[in-house]
Formats: structure tokens, sequence, C-alpha cells
């Protein structure tokens, strides 16, 4: 099929990629020019492992081109994807929808015979219905038919999240338009995952309920781990527990910082403000927002107490500052707050990650990159574990923190609090304090 997909950010280019990995000829546009040269030149604009080898390879097959040309994308394409962000809007908690708006104005400026417009976009409610009229102001209605897919993919795991879907939802009611998108996922459906079709509104709503509902579990057992720490229990041994019973399910059930990302947090806060709308109650996904946020606080307030309050002069050390590994992404990262608080508290910070230099840490007082684990732990007073990259695994503390006294604050649980001790190694970790 022929594809066009607006904006090449994760879900715009790794699912173009994808989909021409697949056999699609894929055009995927951005009014970014830079970025589409820098793509062009086979330059990547994001870290996400596995996509530069998927991207050249259909690249040179000429199934997969870029471009700024809206016009011509539009025109030379059946099937076109909206990607583009939707950011919490400033001041408040609802999504900004303007990028989405604007690439449905461009679509409907250039388009001039039949063509399946699809939001991929997370989009609260209703978003389908009023990008339909945006299409039947111009005039041009008759020429499109818009359907809801949200994509599930996660940053770092994207390319296998894409091929190996569970699922796959698609919202229309439209039968011959449902049955066209279901021959587009048909390759990736028959191996693994179930294909889900439901109406606009209710596609707009899965995704916004599938990340609420995630980002509850997590705050669930981030909340649990605080009980455990205070009763003596292994906040590990909960996740196991409940995990095996397959209507709870193992994953997403981590004890650790605040969950971050360009998602949950975004994404939380808009089906919230979508409730006000409708006058409904969602108190769950209220609290979970409540709870992430004093998660924050309460860091901060752990790593002021293993430091006995004195954070003046002392060195501290962060080893990765990425909301998760496998991804240079430091949208709503905890790393940020503690940071902040600690820099301001006239601490010395010396931070690692695998991803290099952060931007947004550069307005902080006395905080350095280094470029190894070796450079950034030396006589540090404290070690925190911020993001479970592989290389943090099998550290050797007392080789390199080469001081009498080593503190470690593992905000990931990598460690076992027994063998740390056994080290005489003052070891802390999340909801694993025991006696
Ligand atoms: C999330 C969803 O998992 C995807 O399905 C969705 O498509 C995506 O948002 C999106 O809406 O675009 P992502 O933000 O890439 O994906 O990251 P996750 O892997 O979900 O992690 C989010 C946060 O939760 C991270 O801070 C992570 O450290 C934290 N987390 C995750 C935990 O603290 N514990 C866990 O058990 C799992």
């Amino acid at each position: 099929m022929k594809l066009c997909m607006i904006g090449t950010g994760y879900v715009g280019l790794v699912s173009g990629v994808c989909f021409s990995d697949l056999g699609n000829t894929v055009i995927c546009v951005d009014n970014d020019e830079n970025k589409i040269k820098d793509l062009n030149n086979g330059k990547i604009p994001i870290y996400e492992p596995g996509l530069e080898e998927v991207l050249k390879k259909n690249y040179k097959q000429k199934r997969l081109t870029f471009t700024s040309d809206i016009k011509s994308a539009v025109n030379k394409s059946d099937i076109i994807f909206i990607c583009v962000g939707t950011p919490t809007k400033k001041g408040g908690n609802s999504a900004n929808l303007k990028y989405v708006f604007n690439a449905a104005n461009q679509i409907a400026k250039y388009i001039n015979k039949h063509k399946i417009v699809v939001t991929k976009s997370t989009v609260p409610i209703g978003t389908g219905d009023i990008l339909e009229n945006i299409f039947k102001t111009k005039k041009k209605n008759k020429f499109v038919d818009v359907v809801s897919n949200p994509e599930f993919l996660r940053e770092g795991e994207a390319i296998r999240d894409f091929i190996y879907p569970d699922r796959v939802v698609v919202g229309t009611n439209n039968f011959k338009i449902n049955k066209t998108l279901k021959s587009l996922y048909l390759p990736i459906i028959k191996k693994t995952s179930r294909y889900v079709s439901t109406n606009r509104r209710g596609a707009e709503l899965i995704k916004y309920a599938s990340n609420a509902f995630l980002a509850t579990k997590i705050s669930f057992i981030n909340e649990l781990a605080n009980l455990c720490e205070k009763a003596s229990i292994d906040i590990k041994d909960i996740s196991i527990g409940m995990g095996l019973d397959q209507r709870i399910g193992e994953r997403f059930l981590r004890a650790g910082p605040a969950y971050g990302g360009s998602c949950f947090p975004k994404d939380t806060r808009a089906l919230l403000d979508t409730t006000k709308k409708y006058n409904v109650k969602l108190s769950i996904v209220d609290s979970v927002v409540k709870s992430n946020e004093d998660r924050k606080k309460l860091l901060i307030k752990k790593t002021s107490n293993i430091l006995n309050k004195k954070i003046y002069n002392k060195k501290i050390t962060f080893l990765g500052v990425t909301f998760k590994p496998n991804t240079d992404d430091m949208r709503e990262a905890s790393s940020i707050p503690m940071i902040k608080f600690l820099s301001k508290k006239g601490a010395i910070i010396k931070y690692y990650d695998p991803t290099g230099f952060k931007n947004e840490l550069s307005k902080f007082k006395n905080v350095f990159f280094s470029k190894s684990v070796n450079n950034a732990c030396e006589k540090a007073d404290l070690v925190i574990i911020h993001t479970e990259w592989n290389e943090f695994k099998l550290l050797n503390f007392k080789k390199l923190v080469n001081k009498k006294n080593i503190n470690v604050f593992d905000l990931r649980n990598i460690y076992s609090p027994y063998k740390m001790k056994k080290k005489g190694i003052n070891y802390h970790s999340i909801g694993r304090k025991l006696i």
C-alpha cells in the first residue's frame, strides 16, 4: 500500500520504517527541513536500538522516502497517518492538539481524491469528530474517512513492539475502511497479535485507558514499596507473588522512582481533563497522578536522609538520568527534580549516561557530565542508580568509589541488599529495607 506518515517523531518514524519493512511504500513527512535533510543523509533524530538498520535497508530499496513536501506526499498516498505530538498545553492538563489540526488542515488543502486519514497520535475522545468537521468546512469530506489507530509502542523497544504488538486497535464504523486497515496490518496480526475493531471514539479511549492503567499499576507497586520498607518486606517478592496471578500479570509491577517519559504523565493528565468535559470522575487516575508527584518529593527526602540532611558540598553521582534505559529521552525523568533540588542545596553532581550529555541538566549549578562510570563514581559521597541500563548491573562499587564509606541508592533494585551489606556498602533501595 502507499502510505504517508505526517510527523517523524517516535511514532511516525518507527511506524513508517516498520510499514516499509513490511513491503509498503512509505513517505515520511516533516515540516522540520533539517530533520528531513538528516534523515535523507542517514542520520536518525532519535535514539532507538535497531531503527537505523531497518531504516537504511528500506531507504536503499526505495520503499521509504523522507520529504517536507506534504502536498506531493498526500497526493501519492492512499492512507495518511497523522503522527504528530500532542504535548500537554501550557498551564493546564489538556492535550495540545494544534499540530494535529494543522496536519488535518494541510491534508484538507491538498487532497483531491479519496484517502483514509488515520490518527496515530494520542488524541482525546472526539478528536476524530473534530477532524471530520475540518474536512467538512473545507468541503473535502467526500474525499476522506477519518479513522483512529492508536500506537502502543514503547521507546527503546519500539521496533519489536511494532512488529509483535499484543493488539492492533482500529476505530471506524465503516466496514470497507476497516477491511483495508486490517489488510495493512495482516502481516503482523497473523504472527502474534489480535486485531481489535471498535468505533473511533472507542479506539481513542483505549489508548488513554491503557496508559492510565499501566501508570496505575506502577503507582500501586510504588506505594506498596513504601509499606514494604516500613514492614521489612521485599517488594520484589510482592511483585512476583502478585504478578504470577494471570489476572494481574507480572509486567509493569517493578517498583522504582516516579514514572516518567513523554506518555504516562501527559496522558494521565489529559484523560483527567477529558473527564471534566464529560462531567465524570476518574478518581483512581486522579490519585495516580498525585501519587506520582508525591513520589518525586519522597525520593528527594530519602536522598537527603541518606546524607543525614547534609547536602552542601557533597559529591553525588547519578548513574543514568533518562526516564528509562535504551532511550536518550529526558522528558519527565525523575532525575531532573532530584538534581535540581540537590544542586540548589549546594551538592556537586556528576552524572554518567550511556546516551551522553544532557542539555536539560546544564541549567543547574555544579552539575557535570562524566564520560565514564569510573570517572563519575570516583570519591562520591553517594551513588544514585537512577536508570537500569545493563552496564550498571555488575559494578564493583568499592573499586569505583575508592573510599571508606560507600553509599549507594539503587532506585531500580538492581543489587541484592544482603550482598551489598556483606561487602560493607551502605546500600539503600526501593521497598527493601530489611532487618
Ligand atoms: C508507554 C507505554 O508503555 C506504551 O505502550 C505507549 O505506546 C507509550 O507510553 C506511548 O503512549 O507512546 P514509554 O513511555 O516508552 O511507553 O515507556 P514505558 O516502558 O511504558 O515506561 C514508562 C515509565 O514507567 C518509565 O519511567 C519506567 O521506568 C516506568 N516503569 C515501567 C516502572 O517504574 N515500573 C515498571 O514496572 C514499568
